[in-house]
Protein backbone atom coordinates (compact mmCIF):
# COMPACT_ATOMS: atom_id res chain seq x y z
CA UNK A 1 0.00 0.00 0.00
CA UNK A 2 3.29 2.69 -0.11
CA UNK A 3 1.78 4.25 -3.14
CA UNK A 4 -1.47 4.48 -1.20
CA UNK A 5 0.22 7.19 1.44
CA UNK A 6 3.66 7.97 -0.30
CA UNK A 7 3.11 7.70 -4.17
CA UNK A 8 3.87 10.01 -6.70
CA UNK A 9 -0.24 9.74 -7.06
CA UNK A 10 -0.99 9.71 -3.07
CA UNK A 11 -4.00 12.09 -2.68
CA UNK A 12 -1.93 14.00 0.12
CA UNK A 13 0.63 15.94 -1.88
CA UNK A 14 2.58 16.71 1.08
CA UNK A 15 3.20 12.44 1.56
CA UNK A 16 4.60 12.29 -1.87
CA UNK A 17 7.89 10.79 -1.43
CA UNK A 18 8.50 7.94 -3.18
CA UNK A 19 8.92 8.73 -6.81
CA UNK A 20 7.35 5.40 -8.04
CA UNK A 21 4.52 3.36 -7.38
CA UNK A 22 6.00 0.05 -5.97
CA UNK A 23 5.01 -0.92 -2.63
CA UNK A 24 7.47 -1.94 0.41
CA UNK A 25 6.22 -5.55 0.16
CA UNK A 26 7.25 -5.33 -3.47
CA UNK A 27 10.40 -6.41 -2.49
CA UNK A 28 9.95 -7.53 1.26
CA UNK A 29 7.60 -10.13 0.62
CA UNK A 30 4.92 -11.34 2.77
CA UNK A 31 5.31 -7.60 4.07
CA UNK A 32 8.59 -7.92 5.12
CA UNK A 33 8.09 -11.97 6.89
CA UNK A 34 9.48 -14.36 4.34
CA UNK A 35 12.32 -16.28 4.85
CA UNK A 36 15.01 -14.93 1.86
CA UNK A 37 12.22 -12.86 0.57
CA UNK A 38 14.55 -10.00 1.88
CA UNK A 39 12.41 -10.33 5.35
CA UNK A 40 12.60 -7.49 7.28
CA UNK A 41 12.07 -9.27 11.07
CA UNK A 42 14.61 -9.49 13.67
CA UNK A 43 16.39 -5.91 13.12
CA UNK A 44 15.33 -4.19 16.37
CA UNK A 45 18.32 -4.59 18.05
CA UNK A 46 20.68 -4.31 14.82
CA UNK A 47 20.13 -0.86 14.45
CA UNK A 48 21.97 2.10 14.67
CA UNK A 49 24.63 -0.50 12.99
CA UNK A 50 27.49 0.85 10.59
CA UNK A 51 27.16 1.02 6.86
CA UNK A 52 29.84 0.64 4.30
CA UNK A 53 27.48 2.61 1.86
CA UNK A 54 28.02 5.55 3.90
CA UNK A 55 31.03 4.64 6.06
CA UNK A 56 29.16 5.88 9.10
CA UNK A 57 26.44 4.31 11.81
CA UNK A 58 23.37 4.56 10.76
CA UNK A 59 19.64 3.88 12.15
CA UNK A 60 16.67 2.01 11.33
CA UNK A 61 14.90 5.70 9.93
CA UNK A 62 18.74 5.93 7.83
CA UNK A 63 18.21 2.65 6.03
CA UNK A 64 14.50 2.60 5.53
CA UNK A 65 15.34 6.22 3.64
CA UNK A 66 18.31 4.12 2.33
CA UNK A 67 15.44 2.45 0.38
CA UNK A 68 13.05 5.65 0.15
CA UNK A 69 15.64 7.32 -2.04
CA UNK A 70 16.98 4.27 -4.15
CA UNK A 71 14.29 1.41 -4.05
CA UNK A 72 11.58 3.68 -4.00
CA UNK A 73 13.22 6.19 -6.37
CA UNK A 74 12.04 9.38 -4.05
CA UNK A 75 13.27 11.30 -1.31
CA UNK A 76 14.02 10.75 2.38
CA UNK A 77 11.10 10.50 5.17
CA UNK A 78 11.72 13.05 7.63
CA UNK A 79 12.36 11.40 10.83
CA UNK A 80 9.13 12.69 12.60
CA UNK A 81 7.04 12.35 9.90
CA UNK A 82 3.94 10.45 10.87
CA UNK A 83 4.31 7.63 7.63
CA UNK A 84 8.47 6.96 8.99
CA UNK A 85 7.24 6.63 12.49
CA UNK A 86 4.55 4.23 11.20
CA UNK A 87 7.50 2.33 9.38
CA UNK A 88 9.85 2.23 11.78
CA UNK A 89 7.27 1.06 14.85
CA UNK A 90 6.10 -1.95 12.23
CA UNK A 91 9.90 -3.07 11.96
CA UNK A 92 10.71 -2.88 15.46
CA UNK A 93 7.21 -5.05 15.89
CA UNK A 94 8.67 -7.71 13.54
CA UNK A 95 11.36 -8.16 16.03
CA UNK A 96 8.58 -8.67 18.75
CA UNK A 97 10.15 -11.47 21.51
CA UNK A 98 13.53 -11.19 19.72
CA UNK A 99 16.41 -10.47 22.10
CA UNK A 100 19.78 -8.38 21.91
CA UNK A 101 22.47 -10.36 19.68
CA UNK A 102 19.56 -12.97 18.76
CA UNK A 103 19.64 -13.84 14.80
CA UNK A 104 17.00 -15.00 13.46
CA UNK A 105 17.33 -17.13 10.06
CA UNK A 106 16.31 -16.28 6.50
CA UNK A 107 17.76 -12.49 5.94
CA UNK A 108 18.55 -11.58 2.63
CA UNK A 109 17.62 -13.52 -0.54
CA UNK A 110 19.72 -16.22 -0.34
CA UNK A 111 23.33 -16.67 -1.50
CA UNK A 112 24.37 -18.20 -4.94
CA UNK A 113 27.62 -18.38 -5.92
CA UNK A 114 28.87 -15.88 -7.92
CA UNK A 115 29.16 -16.12 -11.10
CA UNK A 116 32.47 -17.01 -12.62
CA UNK A 117 31.63 -15.65 -16.33
CA UNK A 118 30.70 -12.36 -17.26
CA UNK A 119 26.51 -12.28 -17.04
CA UNK A 120 25.12 -12.76 -20.14
CA UNK A 121 22.47 -10.33 -21.56
CA UNK A 122 21.19 -12.12 -24.46
CA UNK A 123 20.25 -15.29 -22.61
CA UNK A 124 18.50 -13.43 -20.43
CA UNK A 125 16.27 -12.02 -22.65
CA UNK A 126 15.70 -15.22 -23.26
CA UNK A 127 14.78 -16.39 -20.77
CA UNK A 128 12.61 -13.62 -19.49
CA UNK A 129 10.61 -14.20 -22.17
CA UNK A 130 9.98 -17.68 -21.24
CA UNK A 131 9.76 -17.04 -17.24
CA UNK A 132 8.77 -13.59 -16.53
CA UNK A 133 7.44 -11.62 -19.66
CA UNK A 134 3.76 -12.93 -18.68
CA UNK A 135 4.00 -11.11 -15.60
CA UNK A 136 6.20 -8.29 -15.75
CA UNK A 137 4.82 -7.67 -19.02
CA UNK A 138 7.06 -6.31 -22.16
CA UNK A 139 9.34 -3.49 -21.25
CA UNK A 140 9.24 -4.61 -17.78
CA UNK A 141 6.31 -2.04 -17.23
CA UNK A 142 4.10 -4.69 -14.67
CA UNK A 143 0.82 -4.64 -14.80
CA UNK A 144 -1.07 -1.88 -13.06
CA UNK A 145 -4.25 -2.51 -10.79
CA UNK A 146 -5.76 0.32 -12.82
CA UNK A 147 -3.41 2.17 -15.61
CA UNK A 148 -5.92 5.49 -15.12
CA UNK A 149 -4.90 5.48 -11.29
CA UNK A 150 -1.34 4.35 -10.42
CA UNK A 151 -2.15 5.07 -7.16
CA UNK A 152 -4.02 1.54 -6.68
CA UNK A 153 -0.18 0.25 -7.36
CA UNK A 154 0.91 -2.90 -9.58
CA UNK A 155 -0.41 -6.50 -9.52
CA UNK A 156 2.70 -6.99 -10.76
CA UNK A 157 5.57 -4.52 -10.29
CA UNK A 158 8.02 -2.86 -12.87
CA UNK A 159 11.47 -3.80 -13.16
CA UNK A 160 13.13 -1.60 -14.56
CA UNK A 161 12.14 2.12 -16.50
CA UNK A 162 9.97 5.53 -15.17
CA UNK A 163 8.49 3.36 -12.61
CA UNK A 164 10.60 1.10 -10.50
CA UNK A 165 13.86 1.56 -8.85
CA UNK A 166 16.76 3.44 -9.66
CA UNK A 167 19.94 2.56 -10.75
CA UNK A 168 21.47 3.38 -6.68
CA UNK A 169 18.96 0.37 -5.53
CA UNK A 170 20.23 -3.19 -3.97
CA UNK A 171 17.67 -4.61 -6.67
CA UNK A 172 20.09 -3.15 -9.22
CA UNK A 173 23.21 -4.93 -7.83
CA UNK A 174 23.36 -8.29 -10.38
CA UNK A 175 23.74 -10.51 -6.92
CA UNK A 176 20.97 -8.78 -5.08
CA UNK A 177 18.82 -9.77 -7.98
CA UNK A 178 19.93 -13.30 -8.98
CA UNK A 179 18.99 -14.06 -5.16
CA UNK A 180 16.39 -12.43 -5.09
CA UNK A 181 15.30 -14.39 -8.22
CA UNK A 182 16.32 -17.63 -7.31
CA UNK A 183 14.69 -17.50 -4.16
CA UNK A 184 11.57 -15.91 -5.09
CA UNK A 185 10.69 -15.61 -9.05
CA UNK A 186 8.20 -16.33 -10.58
CA UNK A 187 6.09 -15.87 -8.04
CA UNK A 188 2.75 -17.68 -8.58
CA UNK A 189 0.54 -16.91 -5.69
CA UNK A 190 -1.29 -14.24 -6.66
CA UNK A 191 -2.87 -15.42 -9.90
CA UNK A 192 -6.74 -15.78 -9.26
CA UNK A 193 -9.55 -18.12 -11.01
CA UNK A 194 -12.81 -16.30 -9.49
CA UNK A 195 -12.66 -13.37 -12.28
CA UNK A 196 -11.13 -12.52 -15.63
CA UNK A 197 -9.59 -9.35 -17.08
CA UNK A 198 -12.63 -7.08 -19.44
CA UNK A 199 -11.57 -5.16 -22.34
CA UNK A 200 -11.94 -1.83 -20.16
CA UNK A 201 -8.77 -1.63 -18.26
CA UNK A 202 -8.76 -2.52 -14.57
CA UNK A 203 -12.41 -3.53 -14.97
CA UNK A 204 -12.72 -7.77 -14.12
CA UNK A 205 -15.85 -9.58 -14.24
CA UNK A 206 -16.52 -12.61 -12.26
CA UNK A 207 -15.85 -16.19 -13.98
CA UNK A 208 -19.60 -16.96 -15.17
CA UNK A 209 -19.40 -14.47 -17.41
CA UNK A 210 -16.05 -14.87 -19.32
CA UNK A 211 -14.97 -16.37 -22.80
CA UNK A 212 -11.75 -17.62 -23.58
CA UNK A 213 -9.43 -15.84 -25.46
CA UNK A 214 -5.89 -15.07 -25.93
CA UNK A 215 -3.37 -12.74 -26.84
CA UNK A 216 0.33 -12.19 -28.20
CA UNK A 217 1.94 -10.62 -26.13
CA UNK A 218 5.62 -10.09 -27.19
CA UNK A 219 7.29 -13.70 -27.56
CA UNK A 220 4.09 -15.28 -26.07
CA UNK A 221 0.75 -16.28 -25.94
CA UNK A 222 -1.18 -15.78 -22.70
CA UNK A 223 -4.78 -17.65 -22.49
CA UNK A 224 -7.28 -15.33 -20.98
CA UNK A 225 -10.67 -15.34 -20.22
CA UNK A 226 -12.56 -12.18 -21.78
CA UNK A 227 -15.98 -11.02 -20.99
CA UNK A 228 -18.83 -9.95 -22.78
CA UNK A 229 -21.24 -8.35 -20.48
CA UNK A 230 -22.16 -7.26 -17.37
CA UNK A 231 -21.50 -6.44 -13.88
CA UNK A 232 -18.21 -5.04 -14.27
CA UNK A 233 -16.18 -5.17 -10.50
CA UNK A 234 -14.00 -2.34 -9.96
CA UNK A 235 -10.48 -2.73 -9.13
CA UNK A 236 -9.72 -3.81 -5.24
CA UNK A 237 -6.67 -4.23 -2.70
CA UNK A 238 -5.30 -7.23 -4.21
CA UNK A 239 -6.80 -7.60 -8.25
CA UNK A 240 -6.71 -11.41 -9.24
CA UNK A 241 -5.50 -11.80 -12.31
CA UNK A 242 -5.85 -14.60 -15.01
CA UNK A 243 -2.24 -16.16 -15.51
CA UNK A 244 -1.37 -18.34 -18.17
CA UNK A 245 -1.93 -22.15 -16.25
CA UNK A 246 1.87 -23.51 -17.06
CA UNK A 247 2.59 -20.40 -14.54
CA UNK A 248 0.37 -21.58 -12.05
CA UNK A 249 2.86 -24.23 -10.11
CA UNK A 250 5.45 -22.32 -10.61
CA UNK A 251 7.38 -22.06 -7.25
CA UNK A 252 10.87 -21.26 -6.99
CA UNK A 253 11.73 -24.54 -5.75
CA UNK A 254 9.58 -26.23 -8.51
CA UNK A 255 12.02 -26.56 -11.35
CA UNK A 256 10.61 -29.27 -12.86
CA UNK A 257 7.41 -26.71 -14.01
CA UNK A 258 10.03 -24.53 -15.75
CA UNK A 259 11.37 -27.44 -17.60
CA UNK A 260 8.02 -29.27 -18.64
CA UNK A 261 6.86 -25.90 -20.21
CA UNK A 262 6.18 -25.68 -23.56
C1 LIG B 1 12.96 -2.57 -5.40
C2 LIG B 1 13.02 -3.40 -4.20
C3 LIG B 1 12.84 -2.73 -2.84
C4 LIG B 1 11.83 -1.90 -2.41
C5 LIG B 1 10.65 -1.40 -3.21
C6 LIG B 1 12.12 -1.60 -1.01
N1 LIG B 1 13.25 -2.23 -0.62
FE1 LIG B 1 14.03 -2.23 1.28
N2 LIG B 1 15.60 -3.37 0.63
C7 LIG B 1 15.76 -3.85 -0.66
C8 LIG B 1 17.02 -4.55 -0.75
C9 LIG B 1 17.59 -5.24 -1.99
C10 LIG B 1 17.60 -4.49 0.54
C11 LIG B 1 18.96 -5.07 1.00
C12 LIG B 1 18.71 -6.38 1.65
C13 LIG B 1 19.97 -6.93 2.23
O1 LIG B 1 20.91 -6.19 2.45
O2 LIG B 1 19.97 -8.15 2.50
C14 LIG B 1 16.68 -3.74 1.37
C15 LIG B 1 16.87 -3.48 2.74
C16 LIG B 1 15.93 -2.91 3.59
C17 LIG B 1 16.04 -2.86 5.04
C18 LIG B 1 17.19 -3.42 5.86
C19 LIG B 1 17.05 -4.94 5.91
C20 LIG B 1 18.20 -5.63 6.63
O3 LIG B 1 18.22 -6.89 6.60
O4 LIG B 1 19.07 -4.96 7.18
C21 LIG B 1 14.91 -2.25 5.50
C22 LIG B 1 14.54 -1.97 6.95
C23 LIG B 1 14.10 -1.90 4.34
N3 LIG B 1 14.75 -2.33 3.19
C24 LIG B 1 12.89 -1.27 4.39
C25 LIG B 1 12.17 -0.89 3.25
C26 LIG B 1 10.96 -0.08 3.32
C27 LIG B 1 10.30 0.42 4.59
C28 LIG B 1 10.54 0.09 2.02
C29 LIG B 1 9.38 0.91 1.52
C30 LIG B 1 9.40 2.32 1.89
C31 LIG B 1 11.47 -0.63 1.16
N4 LIG B 1 12.45 -1.18 1.94
C32 LIG B 1 11.33 -0.75 -0.22
C33 LIG B 1 14.88 -3.71 -1.71
C34 LIG B 1 13.72 -2.93 -1.70
C1 LIG C 1 3.31 -15.37 -11.88
C2 LIG C 1 3.70 -13.99 -12.05
C3 LIG C 1 5.18 -13.63 -11.96
C4 LIG C 1 6.22 -14.19 -12.68
C5 LIG C 1 6.15 -15.29 -13.72
C6 LIG C 1 7.41 -13.48 -12.27
N1 LIG C 1 7.10 -12.53 -11.33
FE1 LIG C 1 8.40 -11.20 -10.47
N2 LIG C 1 6.91 -10.51 -9.29
C7 LIG C 1 5.59 -10.91 -9.36
C8 LIG C 1 4.84 -10.21 -8.32
C9 LIG C 1 3.34 -10.33 -8.08
C10 LIG C 1 5.77 -9.43 -7.62
C11 LIG C 1 5.50 -8.54 -6.41
C12 LIG C 1 5.56 -9.36 -5.15
C13 LIG C 1 4.52 -8.96 -4.15
O1 LIG C 1 4.06 -7.80 -4.16
O2 LIG C 1 4.19 -9.84 -3.33
C14 LIG C 1 7.06 -9.63 -8.26
C15 LIG C 1 8.24 -8.98 -7.86
C16 LIG C 1 9.42 -9.02 -8.58
C17 LIG C 1 10.59 -8.22 -8.29
C18 LIG C 1 10.76 -7.22 -7.14
C19 LIG C 1 9.88 -6.01 -7.33
C20 LIG C 1 10.31 -5.08 -8.44
O3 LIG C 1 9.47 -4.29 -8.93
O4 LIG C 1 11.48 -5.10 -8.85
C21 LIG C 1 11.55 -8.57 -9.21
C22 LIG C 1 12.94 -7.99 -9.34
C23 LIG C 1 10.96 -9.58 -10.07
N3 LIG C 1 9.68 -9.82 -9.65
C24 LIG C 1 11.61 -10.16 -11.15
C25 LIG C 1 11.10 -11.26 -11.86
C26 LIG C 1 11.84 -11.97 -12.89
C27 LIG C 1 13.23 -11.58 -13.41
C28 LIG C 1 11.05 -13.01 -13.30
C29 LIG C 1 11.40 -14.11 -14.27
C30 LIG C 1 12.51 -14.95 -13.87
C31 LIG C 1 9.78 -12.90 -12.58
N4 LIG C 1 9.88 -11.85 -11.70
C32 LIG C 1 8.69 -13.73 -12.76
C33 LIG C 1 5.03 -11.80 -10.25
C34 LIG C 1 5.74 -12.59 -11.12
Amino acid sequence: MTYAYLGPHAPDRDTRFAGNNLACSNCHLEAGTKKFGLPIYGLAFDFPRYSARTGAEISIEDRINSCMTRSMNGRPLPVQSPDMQALAAYVNFLSTGVTPGEQIPGHGAGAIPNLDRAADPKHGKLVYARACLDCHNTNGSGIARSPQALSLGYAVPPLWGADSFNDGAGMARLITLANFLHSNMPHGPIIGTRCCRTKRPGMWRPMSNCKRGRIKQGLSTIFLRTCSISRLIPPMGLTPIIFPRRNINMDPFNRSALKSRD
